[in-house]
């Protein structure tokens, strides 16, 4: 298979990082097709980890062209900062990395405005990453956004820059009771980015559609998941994009019949970052789980709340991006837990619902039904091939793919490159 979508299959954070950068070894190239630096991916190689927000992890791979997709929000300061970091650890980012130039980029505006928005949220709050995400595409799709391809052009920026301040200026002053921008705060600095930028800069639409010619292997790489989804996701506790499958065709210019395959990425239980609904979250936030599985956000650092694993959610992410295939992550984590719950239904007031319901309220209200498996206390974190693991891991393992309706391709047992069983890599 030349090319895989590799999406998150429940709220972000499966460990897509690591799949992808272990995935990288066999492709040619990586595409990142949505979200902005609200995401994180941890890598760690050789003992020493990687945290990157808007550079795929493919760039840790010598020869391998890694691109950011025009679905993708920019934040140069963000971006640049990635790439020095990336620089000074020897890493090389020059021809191998390319930015396309009708991606849409974060402005200081969108960031007070995220900031301002939570504020006015109150108890209600979503938690956003405050890195401008929502209000940048909200400037993008209200078509008053400002693209990489401006950047390059002091005359075109201004013009932008100052149409958008007018409506900006208006809500900090009547709204928010924030401080108003000026353009000449914002024009240079953002030229200047734009001009370090460059080199980076090209139709990615052509070009990857040019690999996809070549029968090139090209990974698509979501950030967040299925269920942070502007649409499918438990909205309005969601990011502002599609980091559902679907999401890597309008958000790289790649037809939907040039997709071959989908991977999701699920964890062998569930988490989530800030608030809103997480049907199976365990007693204090899934307190045991967060300790046991280190679950803190890469991006912010905050405690991710967690449960157990939510079947009837990962069957839903398996149909909305037509995965037939899993990566399941931080299995290790399960290790000495004496018994499994596996949420396999839904009910509210006593009455079965077969999926998770559309309104917030009622997922909000959802009873969750368990069936229990045996744990094991083997160490399984440097197990290589499956028949190495113990009797009741295997159960467990049968028991997801019998629930979801995929296969397990991958299997993730610790951090580590080395700790993974390839079962399939469908590359
Ligand atoms: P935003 O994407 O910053 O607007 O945040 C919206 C919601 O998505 C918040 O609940 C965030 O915690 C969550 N979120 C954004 N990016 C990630 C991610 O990479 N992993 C997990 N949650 C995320």
């Amino acid at each position: 298979m030349p090319n895989v979508v590799i999406v998150g299959a429940q709220w972000g954070d499966e460990g897509k990082g690591k799949i992808i950068d272990l995935l990288s070894e066999k492709a040619d190239a990586v595409v990142r097709y949505q979200g902005g630096n609200n995401a994180g991916h941890t890598v760690v190689i050789d003992g020493k980890k990687h945290i990157l927000h808007l550079v795929p992890s493919g760039i840790l791979h010598k020869g391998k062209l890694c691109v950011i997709g025009n679905g993708v929000v920019i934040d140069p300061a963000a971006l640049i900062a990635e790439i020095d970091e990336l620089l000074t650890q020897g890493i090389a980012v020059d021809a191998n990395f390319k930015i396309s130039d009708l991606a849409h980029v974060i402005l200081p505006y969108h960031r007070a405005i995220d900031g301002a928005n939570e504020g006015k949220r109150g108890s209600g709050k979503i938690d956003t990453t405050q890195r401008g995400i929502g209000p940048a595409y909200g400037d993008k799709f209200g078509r008053m956004g400002i693209k990489m391809a401006d950047l390059a052009d002091a005359e075109r920026l201004e013009k932008r820059v100052s149409q958008s301040l007018e409506e900006k200026n208006f809500l900090f002053s009547k709204y928010y009771a924030l401080p108003e921008l000026k353009s000449h705060d914002i024009v240079p600095m953002y030229l200047e980015y734009g001009r370090r930028l460059k080199p980076y800069l090209t139709d990615t639409v052509s070009l990857v559609n040019q690999l996809l010619d070549e029968k090139k292997k090209v990974l698509f790489e979501g950030a967040q998941g299925t269920f942070l989804d502007v649409d499918f996701g438990t909205y309005p506790f969601v990011t502002a994009s599609h980091p559902t499958a679907g999401g890597a065709c309008t958000g790289t210019g790649v037809g939907p019949t040039r997709i071959e395959n989908i991977l999701g990425i699920v964890k062998a239980y569930t988490t989530r970052v800030g608030a809103g609904p997480l049907p199976t979250e365990g007693k204090d936030g899934g307190a045991d789980l967060r300790a046991r599985g280190k679950e803190f956000g890469a991006t912010t650092g905050r405690p991710r709340r967690c449960g157990w694993f939510d079947a009837v959610l990962v069957k839903r992410a398996r149909v909305i991006n037509h995965f037939e295939h899993m990566a399941l992550t931080k299995l290790d984590v399960l290790t000495g837990i004496a018994e499994l719950p596996i949420c396999t239904g839904y009910k509210i007031n006593g009455e079965n619902i077969p999926t998770l319901p559309s309104a917030l309220e009622d997922i909000e209200r959802l009873e969750t039904v368990y069936e229990t498996l045996p744990g094991w206390n083997e160490d399984i974190s440097s197990m290589k091939k499956l028949e190495q693991l113990p009797k009741n891991t295997r159960r467990y393992l049968d028991r997801i793919e019998e629930l979801v309706g995929a296969k397990i391709a991958i299997v993730s047992l610790g951090e580590d490159r080395s700790q993974t069983m390839i079962l399939n890599s469908l590359l």
